[in-house]
């Protein structure tokens, strides 16, 4: 099992200053050991003032740019400025606004056929491998959680035993009207993270949260429950009203 935190915060506010936090040492952590910081982003809404924070000071001017690569956990199959399209909104939210690289950053490439851009997008991660991997050993991952239960373009029902030497898969999804097409990491990849951070806010997350955490497991309708990482840390950001389902002890 992996080493799991929940940290519980008053809002959506409180808890984008605290991951921002977060980021900022994961990232310092890396760079010193390591001598770069690999990360995937999350779509959805979440954590969009997460993003915003990370485009101002103190965190423009502090943190080690040109060491830092991005990816994303999932993409939709819409070109890069699409309304729809997750590289879109952190590029605009956050990372348009910083001395980012333009090498460091490597989106999953929504314009093409969905299998293609499954394969192209393996590829570029395969530039990143480590060890006996066909991927990079992430230092953070960044996750939500939909109503549903899904993560990344994880949905309830699809085949939870993937072959694991893959990195990414085409999905099809019908979820709040967004586009169906999608690219999404295995958790072979998320699993061989150094941390994986999800994010849930809201009470509509608050039945999802309870069953991915304690409910019986079955990750097959819970595909949040198919994240555990071997050798890494799990940890939930999530608010008040997420948490109402949860027992008394997770909440003090
Ligand atoms: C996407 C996602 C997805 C998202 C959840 C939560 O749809 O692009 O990456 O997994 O994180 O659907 O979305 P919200 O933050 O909008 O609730």
């Amino acid at each position: 099992m992996p080493d799991t935190y929940i940290q519980i915060f008053k809002d959506r506010t409180a808890l984008s200053l605290a991951v921002a936090e977060h980021f900022a040492e994961t990232v310092t952590d890396a760079v010193t050991k390591r001598g770069r910081f690999l990360a995937t982003l999350a779509g959805g809404n979440t954590p969009l003032p997460l993003f915003r924070l990370l485009a101002e000071p103190p965190y423009r001017q502090q943190l080690p740019w040109s060491q830092m690569v991005f990816f994303w956990g999932d993409e939709l199959c819409v070109p890069p400025d699409d309304p729809h399209s997750n590289f879109k909104q952190a590029w605009q939210a956050w990372l348009a606004h910083v001395p980012i690289p333009e090498e460091n950053v490597h989106r999953i490439k929504g314009e093409l056929d969905p299998t293609a851009a499954a394969r192209d997008y393996a590829e570029q991660l395969k530039a990143f491998a480590e060890g006996v991997l066909a991927w990079p050993r992430l230092d953070w991952v960044l996750l939500g959680l939909g109503g549903d239960g899904h993560t990344a373009s994880l949905f309830p029902g699809s085949p939870a035993d993937i072959d694991a030497k893959l990195a990414a898969i085409r999905v099809t999804a019908d979820y709040e009207g967004r586009p169906a097409e999608r690219v999404s990491l295995t958790p072979n990849v998320f699993n061989a993270a150094r941390k994986v951070v999800l994010l849930a806010t809201g009470e509509e997350k608050a039945g999802a949260l309870a069953n991915t955490l304690i409910g019986r497991r079955d990750p097959l309708r819970w595909p949040a429950q198919r994240i555990h990482p071997a050798e890494g840390e799990v940890w939930w950001f999530v608010d008040e009203a997420a948490v109402v389902h949860l027992p008394k002890s997770f909440r003090s």
